[in-house]
C-alpha cells in the first residue's frame, strides 16, 4: 500500500497512513517518506504502538542518527531511557515527574521557547522523530511553524538585508530568555556558541528558509541589541497563525519533523501529569556556515 498523505497544516504538515512503521520498512517505502518530508515538513504517524528498539530501527531506516547531546543536565546514572534518545518528558529515572523547581524541569521548559533541535550544534539536525508514550489529561500540544513559507512572504528588502548574515547560536541564549543562566564553568563551555546561516537553502528541494530558533543571540557585526530585536522580529513573523500547525498528541502519535525548515515548541500542560515522549534525531549533513576558529578561552 502507498503512503497516503492528508495535509492538516495551513501550508505543511501532513498525517500519513498506509506504511506500517512498526515493522522494517523497504528502501522504496523509506524515499516515499522523505518525498512527503521534503513536500510537508512535519509528517505525522497517528496511534503507533512504538517501542525503543522499533523506533530506532525506524529511524536508523531513514538514516543516519545524531551523536547524543550532553548537555541536557540529566547525569549518566539519572538516564531513563538509552543515551540515544533525547528524552524530552518530564519524568526522573524513577518515571515520576519531575518537582516543580528541579533544575533538569526548568532547562527541559527552555523547549517551550521556538526552537529548531540542535542549532547549537556545528551540524545541526535533519529530522527529528518525537513519539508519545503518554500524553497529559491536557495541554502538552506541540506547534510547529513553516519556515520556507515565512521566508517567502517577507518583503524584498527584509530578503536583501538578511542575505549572507550569520547568526551564532548558543542553549545558555535561548535558556537566558527564560532566566535560567546559573551555568558552570564546564556548562558554559559545554554551550559555546556556534554559527549557523539565518537564511539556508534546503538541499533536497532548493528552497530558501528562515533559520531561526530562540538558541540565536547574536548576529556576527552586529551589536547584540539590534541583533536580538531583528531575530526577534523575525521570530515574531515566522510565528504568525497562518504559518503554524498546532499537534495535539495522542499516545502513540510519531511525529517526524524537518528542523532543515521548521521550529517548534512545546506548550504547557499540568506539571504533577507525566507525559513521556522520547525524541530519535537524524544526523544534518553538514555545517550552514563557516565556524570561526576556537579563540582562547576567556
Ligand atoms: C523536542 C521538542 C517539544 C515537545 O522533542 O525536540 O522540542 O512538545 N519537543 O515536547
Ligand atoms: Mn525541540
Amino acid at each position: 500500500m502507498p503512503l497516503n498523505l492528508r495535509q492538516v497544516g495551513p501550508c505543511f504538515a501532513a498525517e500519513a497512513s498506509g506504511i506500517d512503521i512498526t515493522q522494517p520498512i523497504t528502501p522504496e517505502q523509506a524515499d516515499e517518506i522523505h518525498a512527503a518530508m521534503n513536500e510537508y515538513a512535519v509528517v505525522v504517524f497517528r496511534e503507533v504502538d512504538l517501542t525503543d528498539e522499533t523506533q530506532m530501527a525506524f529511524t536508523l531506516s531513514l538514516g543516519p542518527i545524531e551523536p547524543p547531546v550532553t548537555t541536557n543536565l540529566r547525569s549518566k546514572d539519572q538516564l531513563r531511557i538509552s543515551k540515544n534518545f533525547a528524552d524530552v518528558s518530564n519524568l526522573d529515572e524513577n518515571n515520576k515527574p519531575f518537582e516543580r523547581d528541579d533544575r533538569r524541569r526548568l532547562f527541559g521548559i527552555g523547549n517551550r521557547l521556538w526552537h529548531s533541535d540542535s542549532s547549537f550544534k556545528v551540524v545541526p539536525a535533519k529530522y527529528s522523530l518525537l513519539h508519545a508514550r503518554s500524553v497529559p489529561s491536557k495541554g502538552g500540544d506541540t506547534e510547529f511553524a513553516d519556515m520556507r513559507t515565512a521566508y517567502e512572504a517577507l518583503d524584498d528588502e527584509t530578503k536583501t538585508e538578511i542575505d549572507g548574515l550569520i547568526c551564532e547560536h548558543s542553549q545558555m541564549y535561548s535558556r537566558r530568555l527564560v532566566g535560567f543562566s546559573d551555568f558552570t564553568a564546564e556548562e558554559r563551555e559545554k554551550m559555546r556558541p556556534v554559527r549557523q546561516s539565518l537564511v539556508r537553502t534546503h538541499p533536497d528541494t532548493g528552497r530558501k528558509s528562515l533559520y531561526l530558533a530562540s538558541h540565536a543571540g547574536e548576529i556576527i557585526g552586529w551589536p547584540t541589541p539590534e541583533a536580538m530585536l531583528l531575530l526577534s522580529d523575525l521570530t515574531n513573523h515566522a510565528t504568525q497563525r497562518e504559518f503554524v500547525y498546532k499537534h495535539q498528541w495522542r499516545k502513540g502519535d510519531l511525529v517526524i519533523w524537518d528542523n532543515r525548515r521548521t521550529m517548534h515548541r512545546a506548550r504547557p500542560f499540568p506539571n504533577h501529569e507525566p507525559r513521556d515522549v522520547r525524541r530519535t534525531t537524524l544526523a544534518g549533513e553538514g555545517p550552514t556556515a563557516e565556524q570561526e576558529s576556537v579563540v582562547a578561552a576567556e
